[in-house]
């Protein structure tokens, strides 16, 4: 096949974010999550927790080194709010800012750009114990902690983007309950958290934007495709509900000012007049997180009348999703179609695999190296097309907490022991640097 070649500026890196990679949780002030709470709770799958994870709080040094010996030019970190406003509001812990100051200026020094993301599900818990993402009293905290953010790392932090897959956070926080906080509010529950994420994110991009100028301000989203699992005109309509809920509100509601007409009579209890206008924003970038399509049918008892199908996929990844390269490329042409060919960039894409140490100590991790080459492959197609794709980082630089599943998941390109804490990197690692070092796939 032929080379393929990126464009010259195009970015390279990866994504991790705070709770799954620092540890330190009772370290230098930082209050609560609802993560603390729900692990706590005994609600993670392997019975693990991320007290210490991959104790990036200490190792950052170590972390840097490695994406720098791969040529990265982009990292996207998270902040975690409960170390910068422990009860959500209020008090300032500076030892939680001087935190990521550290980090940004490490990343600097390593000639690394530092891209923050504001929000990856670290809801202070005193926030949740008022109501969390249900209600709007959450709104005015979140622009808050942005303004104090920014006011600290604006100077040196160009790209910030303010949430992380509010659609994960509805439906499975508040929806059905996998995720922390744990609830299993159903449809009302999901459609309340969504608002109000849209309404805490147009408060916050107006309140950095108010302090300064020259950002690159955006978000990210986890964007899937979605198609029913049969042509069944039930089938069929319960992938056009469920595009509406997991891609629709947080797009449309961010760039177009509108909620889905589809969801209009369900959502009419909680919006107010004027609610269309403040969570529209027009952002400078768009962070799209892709792992694959999503496969939908009728069935009743789920939120919304509807529930994952059979993608039939010829491949599957260690957390039993479909490898689906082409998704990227169709969702990259559609952003380019329906909303004026927006700038974007991948801000996560990647697998889980059962990796193995050899006896050499190294992991050979072909599937991995194939997931990355494939969806590279898409984007380096959909570039191709025209549509403008900035850059590229991988979900995720180290293996992590993954979430309700614990550490038994392994995303990374570097492997990481629990126990000793050593960072290996994996042949995926020695691919995508050289990919990266290159801007171009053979
Ligand atoms: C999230 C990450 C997560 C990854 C794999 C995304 O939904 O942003 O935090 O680890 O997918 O599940």
């Amino acid at each position: 096949m032929a080379k393929q070649t990126f464009p010259a500026g195009f970015f390279w890196g990866a994504s991790t974010s705070s709770y799954q990679i620092e540890g330190a949780l009772d370290e230098d002030g930082r209050g609560n999550s609802v993560w603390d709470t729900f692990a706590a709770a005994g609600k993670i799958a392997d019975g693990s927790n991320a007290a210490r994870a991959c104790d990036h709080y200490h190792r950052w040094p170590e972390d840097i080194a490695l994406m720098k010996a791969a040529g990265f030019g982009a990292y996207r970190f998270s902040i975690a709010w409960p170390r910068i406003l422990p009860e959500g509001s209020g008090a300032v812990n500076q030892k939680g800012l001087d935190f990521y100051s550290r980090l940004v200026d490490g990343l600097l020094a390593a000639g690394i750009r530092p891209m923050a993301c504001l929000y990856h599900w670290d809801l202070p818990q005193a926030l949740e114990d008022k109501g969390g993402w249900q209600g709007r009293e959450v709104v005015g905290p979140f622009a808050e902690y942005a303004a104090v953010v920014t006011r600290h790392l604006a100077d040196r932090v160009k790209d910030w983007m303010m949430l992380n897959e509010p659609n994960v956070v509805a439906i499975f926080g508040y929806g059905v309950g996998d995720h922390a906080p744990g609830h299993k509010l159903g449809e009302q529950g999901i459609l309340r958290a969504l608002h109000h994420q849209n309404l805490a994110q147009g408060a916050a991009l107006r309140a950095i934007a108010a302090q300064h100028s020259g950002l690159t301000l955006g978000t990210v989203i986890n964007l899937q495709p979605c198609r029913g699992e049969s042509d069944k005109p039930e089938d069929v309509a319960a992938a056009a509900r469920w595009d509406a809920v997991w891609n629709r509100v947080p797009l449309d509601g961010l760039l177009r000012g509108q909620i889905p007409p589809l969801l209009a009579e369900k959502m009419k209890a909680f919006v107010l007049p004027g609610d269309e206008e403040a969570i529209r924003y027009p952002i400078d970038l768009l962070g799209i997180n892709y792992y694959s399509r999503m496969t939908m049918k009728y069935e009743t008892g789920h939120p919304f009348d509807v529930w994952w199908g059979d993608p039939r996929a010829e491949r599957y990844t260690f957390m039993g999703w479909p490898v689906q390269a082409d998704g990227l490329y169709d969702l990259l042409m559609s952003i380019k179609t329906d909303y004026g060919n927006l700038p974007v960039f991948i801000a996560e894409n990647g697998a889980a695999y059962d990796d193995v140490v050899s006896a050499d100590g190294a992991v050979h991790d072909a599937e991995r190296v194939a997931f990355l080459k494939d969806h590279l492959l898409a984007v380096a197609k959909a570039v191709a097309m025209g549509c403008q794709v900035k850059g590229y980082l991988c979900w995720s630089l180290l293996d992590n907490f993954e979430w309700g599943f614990g550490l038994a998941k392994r995303f990374g390109i570097i492997r990481v022991d629990y126990d000793s804490q050593l960072r290996t990197p994996k042949d995926s690692y020695r691919y995508f640097s050289q990919v990266v070092k290159s801007n171009a796939l053979e």
